[in-house]
């Protein structure tokens, strides 16, 4: 990273930031990057013991302050774990990354299970969005990621319910981008295809056209894009996909096309 880029982002997302999902795939590649960049962080996920070595790790190779909580975000309280933490640190960039997700039949799948799913992909992104929101507002600076999906940008047949909750995070990203600029406030929906991670493990995607990515170079394209655009995919064949998808195809021939690869993948 350049030098430039660095400088004006500390200046504009620093001193600290939050990162949901942290203790594995593109969560802990955003802990890195943000410390190599120089904020200190608030790391977020269940597995205490990965945020801890993760925590002992950057503190060590950087020099920043590395704050964790072990939270479940789809707990009813979660918030006043965010309030004990943050409320004596300035923070400027929020990163809400952590997810889940179901690929197979919609009705396989029960439905605590999908209000779970609604709860972390949909619900704590909101929560966190107004808690950090309001007070980025105040110091008229900072930023906010969204990780969402390629799949947030159309009905996808087998993973139904998932791609819903990612339709959410794209159209607030793009609705907030806007009523926020003039609050010095950016606000990016990052749109990953398959990435190599815990999350796609257990799942077959030899069918889909593009490869797994790399999460680094998943989260790098957000950093690198935020305060730039709005909506950020990584990858050649991601963007080709989008600009088919967009400019040649109709909704519902995308809808069936990634029916058609989903099907295979469970
Ligand atoms: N991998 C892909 O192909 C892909 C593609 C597009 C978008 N995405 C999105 O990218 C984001 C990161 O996913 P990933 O691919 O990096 O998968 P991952 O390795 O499974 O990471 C998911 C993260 O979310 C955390 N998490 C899960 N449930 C949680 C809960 N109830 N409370 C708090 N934290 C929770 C997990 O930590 P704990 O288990 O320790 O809590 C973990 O750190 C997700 O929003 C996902 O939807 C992924």
């Amino acid at each position: 990273m350049k030098r430039k880029f660095i400088e004006k982002f500390k200046q504009k997302y620093g001193p600290w930031a939050v990162v949901t999902g942290a203790s594995s795939g593109i969560g802990t590649e955003f802990a890195k990057q943000l410390a190599a960049i120089g904020l200190n962080l608030v790391l977020v996920a269940r597995r205490k013991d990965r945020l801890e070595n993760l925590k002992q790790n950057l503190e060590q190779s950087y020099k920043i302050q590395v704050r964790i909580a072990s939270v479940d975000l789809t707990h009813p309280d979660f918030l006043s774990t965010f309030r004990d933490l943050t409320e004596d640190i300035d923070i400027g960039l929020l990163v809400s990354n952590a997810g889940m997700m179901y690929i197979g039949h919609y009705f396989d799948n029960d439905l605590d299970a999908e209000m779970k799913m609604i709860d972390l992909n949909v619900k704590a992104p909101s929560i966190l969005t107004h808690y950090f929101g309001k007070r980025m507002i105040k110091r008229g600076k900072g930023g906010i990621i969204y990780t969402a999906s390629m799949l947030g940008f159309m009905g996808t047949p087998y993973a139904t319910a998932y791609a819903a909750t990612k339709a959410y995070e794209v159209a607030k990203a793009e609705g907030l981008a806007y009523e926020l600029k003039s609050k010095g406030i950016d606000v990016l929906a990052l749109n990953p295809g398959l990435t190599d991670t815990e999350m796609t493990a257990d799942y077959d995607f030899s069918a889909m056209p593009m490869k797994l990515m790399k999460p680094e170079k998943v989260a790098r394209t957000a950093l690198y894009c935020l305060g730039r655009r709005t909506l950020a995919t990584p990858g050649k064949m991601n963007n080709m996909m989008n600009f088919f998808a967009k400019h040649l195809m109709s909704r519902q021939m995308n809808t069936k096309m990634f029916g058609g690869f989903m099907r295979k993948t469970f």
